[in-house]
């Protein structure tokens, strides 16, 4: 592991004085692992595998983790995050902005709510181990009372029974990575209060999935696509990586786009996966890479390939046709503090932060910032054509969560055995049940007065 670190790292030395490529680099270490927690039962970290490629997937069979908590770095990481300015629709002055007649939903603060979660572990048997911190051996449970208070207006909880009479005989698809998966996990523990859902199908890896409910005639699907745009991930058989990711920025990944005509509604989101290495390819021809050292290729940015992605799969949305309720959801923010993923970076906070008590990591501005961009342009296309297009705007009500992720309970009791077990920690996904569920009440929020 170590010396897989020092092969990430030396090349980044080279490029010490530019601090935001730095960050950039850092964070693209750590969601690549935050994404293989997730891909992968358990991993392992093999320093022969590590040192050729250390962010591959492996969706072997379980092996123990062994993670050193303090691996050492040949660089010094500027710790704290410089703030970065961040433009939040809605919050300019709305009396000259007549088009957020309403209100934001998406601007406001987390506040006490005693009465809780509406389901539990016990109610519901859809979430993945890895997310079902209260099982898992998690000792606080403050982080479970809070809701989402929007400054200036008020936002219902979810009504499971209003949700599910809206979507009779209809589809709805969730698009993305695996938040996408979490937040879909989310969504049918809420409405499995008045329906259970059935599922229908699940591809070989149990990364797409398709549910159904019965009563309601209601389809509902989560579709793995991390990057959304066709791309070529390389595993062997023991699923490690045996070379950079190739990336396709002129080309929809086909397992979605296949099936979106049969969507009434979809959420789709994108993000992290873009910060890891990739060969970036233009009508099937190399155009450079992300992070490739050594490969005598030009370095074009994550956010290169990510406004060209976006912007390909946005215009996909408006042009296509069909008239589905398309929500674009903003890219979540990680909450590793004291060190990152891979040197024992932590995130046991056991209340949400205030306004103004944290800042956005650059990677995540400047990935909203993107998202922003091209959102708002297609959204203006997509009105003129009968397409609805929403925006999901979580980034930030999500950065104000940090005691919501499962840190080291994303395992079953790590510490049982050895109460200063080294565990690695997961800061990227969200317990559930958690803040993500509060996601849900925004959609419906959005469907039915947005
Ligand atoms: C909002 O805009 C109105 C008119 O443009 C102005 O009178 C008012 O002072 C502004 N308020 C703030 C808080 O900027
Ligand atoms: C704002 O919108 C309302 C209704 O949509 C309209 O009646 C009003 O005149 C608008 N105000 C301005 C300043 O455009
Ligand atoms: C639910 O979590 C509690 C701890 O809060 C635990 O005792 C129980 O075994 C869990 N149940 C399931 C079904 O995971
Ligand atoms: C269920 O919904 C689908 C559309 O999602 C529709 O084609 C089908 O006819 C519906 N089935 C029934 C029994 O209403
Ligand atoms: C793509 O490549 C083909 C031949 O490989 C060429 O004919 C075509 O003009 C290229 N298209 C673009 C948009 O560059
Ligand atoms: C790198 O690529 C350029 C242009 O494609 C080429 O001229 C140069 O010889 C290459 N350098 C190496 C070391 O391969
Ligand atoms: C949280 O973790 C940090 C180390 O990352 C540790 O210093 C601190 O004591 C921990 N706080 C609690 C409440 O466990």
């Amino acid at each position: 592991m170590v010396k897989g670190m020092r092969f990430e790292m030396n090349p980044l030395s080279l490029h010490k004085q530019n601090h935001v490529f730095v960050k950039f680099a850092v964070s693209f270490l750590l969601l690549g692992l935050g994404f293989r927690l997730f891909v992968s039962d358990s991993i392992r970290y093999s320093p022969v595998v590590e040192e050729t490629h250390p962010l591959s997937e492996k969706t072997e069979s379980p092996q123990e983790v062994s993670f050193p908590a303090q691996t050492p770095v040949s660089i010094d990481f500027p710790r704290k995050e410089e703030p970065v300015s961040v433009h939040f629709p809605g919050k300019e002055n709305q009396t000259s902005q007549n088009v957020t007649v309403k209100c934001d939903i998406f601007s406001g603060d987390w506040i006490p709510d005693p009465s809780g979660p509406i389901y539990t572990n016990e109610s519901c048997h859809v979430m993945e181990d890895h997310q079902n911190c209260m099982r898992n051996g998690r000792p606080d449970s403050g982080f479970l009372y809070w809701r989402w208070n929007p400054r200036d207006c008020e936002l219902p909880k979810f009504d499971s029974a209003k949700f599910l009479d809206l979507m009779r005989d209809k589809s709805w698809a969730f698009i993305g990575d695996s938040i996408s998966r979490n937040h879909v996990q989310s969504l049918l523990c809420i409405l499995s209060q008045v329906e259970q859902a059935v599922e229908v199908y699940h591809d070989e890896e149990y990364r797409s999935k398709i549910w159904h409910f019965p009563s309601h005639n209601f389809t509902l699907s989560v579709i793995w696509t991390p990057f959304l745009i066709k791309a070529a991930i390389f595993e062997d058989i023991n699923g490690v990586s045996t070379s950079e990711i190739q990336l396709h920025l002129d080309e929809l990944d086909e397992k979605w786009t296949d099936q979106y005509k049969s969507f009434d509604y979809a959420i789709i989101a994108g993000g992290k996966w873009f910060l890891k290495t990739a060969i970036y390819y233009e009508n099937k021809t190399v155009v450079g890479c992300h992070h490739c050292p050594g490969k005598n290729l030009t370095e074009l940015g994550f956010e290169f390939a990510y406004r060209k992605a976006l912007r390909l799969l946005l215009n996909f949305i408006t042009s296509s046709g069909h008239k589905a309720f398309v929500f674009f959801r903003t890219t979540t923010p990680d909450h590793f503090e004291n060190g990152e993923w891979f040197s024992g970076g932590t995130c046991n906070r056991t209340v949400p932060f205030k306004e103004g008590e944290v800042d956005m990591k650059d990677v995540d501005a400047v990935m909203r910032n993107i998202e922003l961009e091209e959102y708002e342009k297609a959204a203006a296309i997509g009105s003129e054509k009968g397409v609805t297009l929403k925006l999901l705007d979580t980034t930030h009500l999500s950065l104000l969560r940090p005691d919501a992720h499962p840190g080291p309970y994303r395992q079953f009791q790590p510490f049982a055995k050895d109460k200063n077990a080294k565990v690695q920690n997961d800061c990227l996904h969200w317990c559930l049940p958690g803040p993500i569920d509060s996601w849900n009440d925004l959609v419906l929020e959005t469907l039915v007065n947005g």
